[in-house]
């Protein structure tokens, strides 16, 4: 049982992590998603080399949330990890560990005010980067009801996409969470096992922040970023991003000009005893994959 952080954030596959990505003292590290550190924290006891970490997160809440680690020495990066990945790319940095555990941290879907959770009435906002000025209320409102239905049915593989769609356009404007979910909710009279409202609100939410967009430009760069025998490891919560996770690593581990062998066949899950104690661990999957020497 992992302690759970100053703001309630159980790290995720905490022990897969450190026994696939094998952090050894002195070893350099990028947390590409450092959120509330509770990853970093376990790697920096094993590397005791602040100093050698970069702590990356576009949310301010996890930046102020990181400076125990920044006044141990890490290097923070207050910026979406794509814009990181280029900012030490260009630098011409080199690693031996780097970890994106992606998605949304347990305080934000606490924090109603964020706008995450369709539990709570909330402005509809979801920004994981409040600086940034698209917000759920713009997609909501103002797409078209062809980009909604396509929204909904890509990124929340939700069957009745099209149908959500209208009646979003026919009711809206919508300024609050609850407003949304109530809508959506009459498209699926009835019982289900999953909130009817999940699917909405995961599509809106990867608009919103791009999610698919960075992860798919990010993860080269990330393989790029490793020294030789440098391990990257990647823990998604959803199919569509394991999917890109899992097509990007296969095309990179393949033929004559392959930069890296994958080290997990098949995506490492949660232990029935860790989906207990920690209810984020029921999706997550991690792949990782070791840069090849060459
Ligand atoms: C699940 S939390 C990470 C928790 C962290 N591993 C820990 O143990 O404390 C995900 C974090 O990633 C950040 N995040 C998500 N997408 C991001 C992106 N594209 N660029 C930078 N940070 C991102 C979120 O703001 C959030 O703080």
């Amino acid at each position: 049982m992992h302690q759970t952080d100053q703001n309630n954030h159980i790290p995720v596959l905490l022990d897969d992590v450190l026994t696939i990505l094998k952090p050894e003292k002195g070893e350099s590290y990028v947390d590409m998603t450092a959120g509330y550190g509770g990853h970093a924290s376990a790697i920096l006891a094993q590397t005791a080399a602040p100093e050698l970490m970069t702590l990356v997160d576009r949310d301010e809440q996890a930046i102020a949330a990181l400076e125990p680690l920044a006044s141990k020495g890490a290097h923070i990066i207050h910026a979406d990890f794509l814009t990181a990945s280029q900012q030490l790319s260009n630098a011409g940095k080199q690693y031996d560990m780097i970890l994106a555990d992606l998605g949304v941290s347990s305080p934000h879907l606490d924090k109603a005010s964020r706008g995450f959770s369709f539990t709570t009435d909330a402005p509809l906002d979801m920004r994981m980067d409040t600086s940034q000025a698209l917000t759920a209320a713009d997609v909501v409102n103002r797409y078209t009801e062809e980009e909604l239905s396509d929204i909904l049915w890509r990124f929340g593989e939700e069957p009745k996409a099209r149908q959500i769609a209208r009646m979003i356009v026919r009711n809206r404007p919508f300024t609050t969470t609850t407003q949304l979910a109530k809508i959506v909710t009459k498209a699926w009279p009835g019982h289900s096992k999953v909130h009817p409202a999940t699917r909405t609100f995961q599509a809106v939410r990867i608009v919103v922040n791009n999610e698919l967009g960075l992860l798919e430009q990010a993860l080269p760069l990330w393989i790029d970023l490793l020294k030789p025998g440098g391990r990257v490891g990647v823990i998604s919560f959803h199919s569509l991003e394991d999917r890109i996770v899992k097509r990007i690593f296969a095309e990179y581990s393949e033929g004559y000009e392959a930069k890296v062998t994958v080290l997990t066949k098949k995506p490492v899950t949660g232990s029935d005893k860790e989906i207990v104690s920690n209810p984020r661990a029921r999706s997550a999957k991690l792949r990782a994959a070791e840069k090849i020497n060459t």
